[in-house]
């Protein structure tokens, strides 16, 4: 088929890992596989214009950022376009308008590239399929989420909900390096539903970039260990996955949270991304936990801000807790309620 001009529009969600993705190899190969939670919130919506054009010599697009022109993710985009251009061999002979906005506050120190990115290789995706019609649905999803990786890793997660595995493991079933599946395997009613609410303390920029971070694995001292420990995590889940054991799943999920941080202030350089805050909250939540015996924990990604987990029948006396004992750490008292949700929307 050939066609002229159109345009295609999706929401991506944005996810947070249980087990961490933290050190890759070439072509964004994982260095141990991941696992987590797709959100149902906090979403990139991305629309992509696209018009025939005389010349086959360039890339050429338009970036509007909540309407208006965003110069600054120009050298992302050209970068990922020229990455996934040997699979989307077309990308060249049209122009493209790519319209982006998130659900979640800008600068709140979220992560975008991960919905971003997921939601830029769907509309990708839709125009190769519209090129070439007979594509199955499986192989369509495939690859997006394989294109998304080439975005950034972890937006290959995003793609497809609930729980979502990136990253050979080889007793899950169809788990590979180049893209995202879903948790092939029984997931206990415990986990339905399962909340997150996010606290933002601290909005600022990253002090280091996720592909630095991901580089200083690289001769990190204690890099091998590491990549065999979230095979063993992920291992463990399966099983906590399928019993549905929350003080099991508790200890792994903040055990990777902070070997994560450990690995970065192990690193050469070295680095802190928590904050005071992020330490506060930390030791509130076990204070609470240990009193109450609700089955909250935390998580943290490359960053301040707290991701605090929990079943969806203890909602009500968490977020109680949250806002009488936890808002204060957060900056201007922000946080976002988000619960697991299914993957990308068509629009
Ligand atoms: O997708 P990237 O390259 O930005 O890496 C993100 C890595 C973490 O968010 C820290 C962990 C993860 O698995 O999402």
């Amino acid at each position: 088929a050939t066609i002229e001009s159109g345009n295609f529009e999706w929401s991506a969600p944005s996810n947070i890992a249980l087990v961490k993705y933290w050190g890759k190899k070439d072509n964004q190969i994982p260095a141990n596989p991941s696992v987590s939670f797709t959100l149902n919130n906090c979403k990139t919506i991305t629309k992509l214009g696209f018009e025939k054009k005389p010349n086959q010599d360039n890339f050429s697009f338009d970036l509007l950022f909540e309407g208006k022109p965003k110069e600054d993710f120009k050298p992302k985009i050209q970068k990922f376009l020229e990455r996934v251009e040997v699979y989307l061999p077309f990308l060249k002979e049209y122009h493209f308008t790519i319209d982006t906005q998130n659900t979640f506050p800008h600068s709140s120190g979220i992560a975008s590239s991960a919905s971003g990115m997921a939601a830029l290789a769907m509309n990708f995706m839709s125009l190769e399929k519209a090129l070439n019609p007979e594509m199955s649905d499986d192989y369509f999803f495939q690859k997006a989420s394989f294109l998304a990786r080439l975005g950034s890793g972890s937006a290959c997660r995003s793609v497809k909900g609930n729980v979502v595995v990136w990253g050979n493991q080889t007793n899950i079933k169809g788990s590979t390096d180049l893209y995202g599946v879903e948790f092939p395997y029984t997931i206990h009613d415990n986990f339905k539903n399962f909340q997150d609410t996010i606290l933002l303390v601290d909005k600022g920029e990253k002090q280091v970039s996720s592909t630095v971070g991901h580089d200083l694995m690289h001769n990190h001292p204690y890099a091998e260990r590491r990549f065999a420990q979230a095979h063993e995590n992920l291992d463990q889940l399966i099983t906590i996955f399928e019993n549905g054991n929350l003080d099991e799943f508790i200890k792994v999920v903040e055990s990777e949270a902070l070997t994560l941080h450990a690995m970065m202030m192990t690193s050469m350089p070295y680095f802190i991304l928590m904050k005071p805050n992020t330490l506060q909250i930390i030791n509130a939540i076990w204070k609470f936990r240990n009193e109450t015996q609700i089955p909250v924990c935390f998580t943290l990604d490359a960053g301040a801000n707290v991701h605090v987990l929990y079943p969806e029948n203890v909602k009500e006396k968490v977020l109680q807790f949250i806002q009488s004992e936890l808002v204060v750490f957060c900056q201007n008292g922000q946080y976002i309620c988000d619960e697991i949700g299914n993957g990308v929307i068509a629009i």
